[in-house]
């Protein structure tokens, strides 16, 4: 064989060799992780994905190979024949799994150079995420993303076998398509073909999935490619994974049924651990003003109460004035922080302004009576009411929040959050599960001053509310859910609309003319009266419940080639400008662009 590995093939991977090997001869290849020079006698632990082997170069036992050595860096590619050997007292490694043996080096093969990485490849290294990302290929190298990723192949394959066994079926959806409305931007393509006509990339595979089912598929499932457009955050990639599922002849019991079934065996299967089903369920209604978010940690208390009632002819006007105006207020007792100082008082402030928090009013409750700027504002019989309503008692800092009942809750149930996080009252090893239940089908959007699906606008409504879809549309809910993990949502879905007439009304409710919603939707409309069945689903957000399950704390751990918070990718530097030529052939011109 003429090829650089001539007849040199592996035997073994550098994780596998243990003292029932001694006395073969082996073959290792893979990376050098480190070289040492040791009077004499070279050492390499010598790594690939599964893990490290110490391989030795003794100029006694061969002084060729041992001279060759000499030339080997790290990163070096190498393929080494020797004689595993048990390695001499006290030489032992405990934390190693080859730590009891040694391969002595009778044949070395470079396969290839490397120049000095950037970085080390171990996982405490200390260098900026945009350095790691530059150097992905490297990157990559390091024991706990390769864990990271093998762990996320282990889950796919786990979910296909479990919604395999169960009688679903993978099909792909198209990736070139139209747009799928799920509350983001679209990315779009350009048609060469068709030219000034564009494609969408799916935000979801939303409408197909519906259409498989009124084509009769029943139970479907994909581990699908979504793309959105939007602001990114440690959770949200422009490009990310759903394990998307569709049934028919569902209501939302079944549905959550089987995807507690899924999670409770996923994690069972992937990391050992046993999840208590079924998981807590309670409404959008409930979750806000009890903590203040649609996605709740319910890992800690800190409960959120509002005492509009108790001052809203209070004399402190802030609180009276916003009550008086529709707003609401409520109170966070962070239970025996009387101690913390102005300036993380003054943190917290700057924390809750983030979330368009005009204040944050607090009282520190001391043994001799309330410390605050604005206890003097009220009355006895108020005091012992809030007392009463907050659960008071010394030792406590309680912080109120006081304006239109988004911001109070937003800016509230962020704070809880936050001061759960620094009191260190989350437990790192618990999962939390909790589905949200019956949110509002819509909602008013202030920047873009219009209604919007609060889901997407194929949610069915609750049959009770139907009455309400004409003259109080706000306040109809849905029989959407969402799958809460310690704060985090890694999934949603619903029962759909499979009527053309109700679907009809919610387009026009969501403020769309007949024109307008026949020329987007207007397949959809036509299969709907083609006979669709009653169906309903959920999408799982691949990356985020992959994350958790990792223990991390960012997605971009999670997916080998992720984006950066401006969406591009360091290494390969997309997005990036195009040929005159390819714009021309798609006829699309760039206006001068301001930065
Ligand atoms: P939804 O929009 O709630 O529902 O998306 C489902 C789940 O996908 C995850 N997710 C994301 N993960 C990473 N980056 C993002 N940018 C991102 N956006 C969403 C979340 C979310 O819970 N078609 C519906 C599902 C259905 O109704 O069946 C849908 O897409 O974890
Ligand atoms: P002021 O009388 O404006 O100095 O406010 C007294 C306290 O009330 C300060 O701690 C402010 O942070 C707080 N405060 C002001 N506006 C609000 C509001 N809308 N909600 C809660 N607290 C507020």
């Amino acid at each position: 064989m003429s090829d650089i590995l001539g007849d040199m093939r592996r035997t073994h991977n550098c994780c596998e060799l243990n003292t029932a090997d001694i006395g073969r001869e082996v073959v290792l290849m893979g990376w050098v992780q480190r070289r040492r020079d040791h009077g004499g006698v070279i050492f390499v632990d010598l790594r690939d994905r599964e893990g490290l082997t110490q391989v030795v170069f003794n100029p006694v036992f061969n002084s060729d190979v041992h001279l060759k050595a000499h030339e080997i860096r790290s990163e070096y590619v190498i393929g080494v024949r020797g004689k595993v050997e048990k390695r001499p007292e006290g030489m032992t490694n405990p934390n190693l799994k080859t730590g009891e043996i040694e391969v002595f080096v009778s044949n070395l093969k470079i396969l290839n150079e490397a120049y000095t990485p950037p970085f080390l490849i171990e996982d405490s290294i200390d260098v900026s995420e945009n350095v790691r990302l530059k150097n992905r290929y490297i990157d990559l190298r390091r024991p706990s993303i390769q864990k990271n990723m093998i762990l996320r192949h282990k889950s796919a394959a786990f979910v296909r076998k479990y919604l395999n066994d169960l009688g679903f079926i993978d099909i792909e959806t198209p990736v070139l398509t139209k747009s799928t409305p799920e509350g983001a931007r679209d990315y779009l393509v350009p048609s060469r073909i068709n030219p000034g006509m564009f494609y969408a990339l799916p935000q979801s595979p939303q409408i197909f999935k519906q259409l498989l089912m009124i084509s009769g598929f029943d139970k479907y499932y994909q581990i699908v490619r979504c793309f959105r457009d939007e602001d990114l955050r440690a959770d949200r990639q422009p490009e990310f994974t759903q394990i998307d599922i569709e049934m028919s002849f569902v209501g939302e019991d079944d549905v959550m049924e089987l995807a507690e079934g899924l999670i409770k065996n996923l994690f069972k299967d992937v990391i050992g651990k046993n999840i208590e089903t079924p998981f807590l369920k309670i409404t959008y209604a409930e979750a806000l003003d009890r903590f203040g978010l649609d996605k709740p940690d319910m890992r800690f208390g800190l409960e959120l109460k509002d005492i509009s009632e108790i001052v809203k002819s209070s004399g402190f006007k802030v609180f009276s004035t916003v009550v008086e105006k529709g707003g609401i207020v409520k109170a966070l007792n962070a239970k025996g922080c009387v101690d913390f100082s102005r300036k993380e008082i003054d943190d917290f402030t700057a924390f809750a302004a983030v979330y368009k928090a005009k204040g944050l009013a607090w009282i520190k409750v001391k043994e001799d009576g309330w410390q605050s700027p604005i206890a003097k504002y009220f009355t006895e019989k108020e005091k012992q009411d809030l007392t009463k309503r907050i659960n008071i008692e010394t030792g406590d800092l309680v912080f109120f929040v006081a304006d239109q009942p988004k911001t109070v809750n937003d800016a509230l149930g962020h704070l809880r959050n936050q001061i759960a996080k620094k009191l260190n009252f989350i437990k790192d090893d618990t999962f939390n599960f909790l589905w949200v239940t019956k949110f509002p089908m819509i909602e008013y959007d202030e920047t873009e001053k219009r209604y919007q699906a609060m889901h997407h606008p194929f949610t069915a409504p609750v049959e009770e509310d139907y009455g309400l879809l004409k003259e109080n549309p706000l306040a109809v809910r849905s029989r959407a859910y969402d799958l809460v993990l310690n704060g985090s949502e890694i999934g949603g879905g619903s029962i759909r609309i499979h009527q053309k007439k109700l679907q009809e009304t919610i387009f026009e409710n969501l403020g769309m003319t007949p024109e307008s919603y026949n020329e987007k939707f207007g397949f959809l409309l036509s299969a709907l009266d083609s006979g669709a069945p009653p169906h309903g689903g959920i999408a799982f957000g691949f990356d985020r419940l992959i994350m958790i399950l990792c223990g991390g704390s960012s997605i971009r751990d999670v997916i080998a080639f992720p984006k950066t918070q401006k969406a591009s990718c360091l290494l390969t530097n997309a997005p990036s400008e195009t040929s005159k030529a390819q714009l021309d052939e798609l006829c699309l011109r760039i206006k001068t662009v301001k930065t």
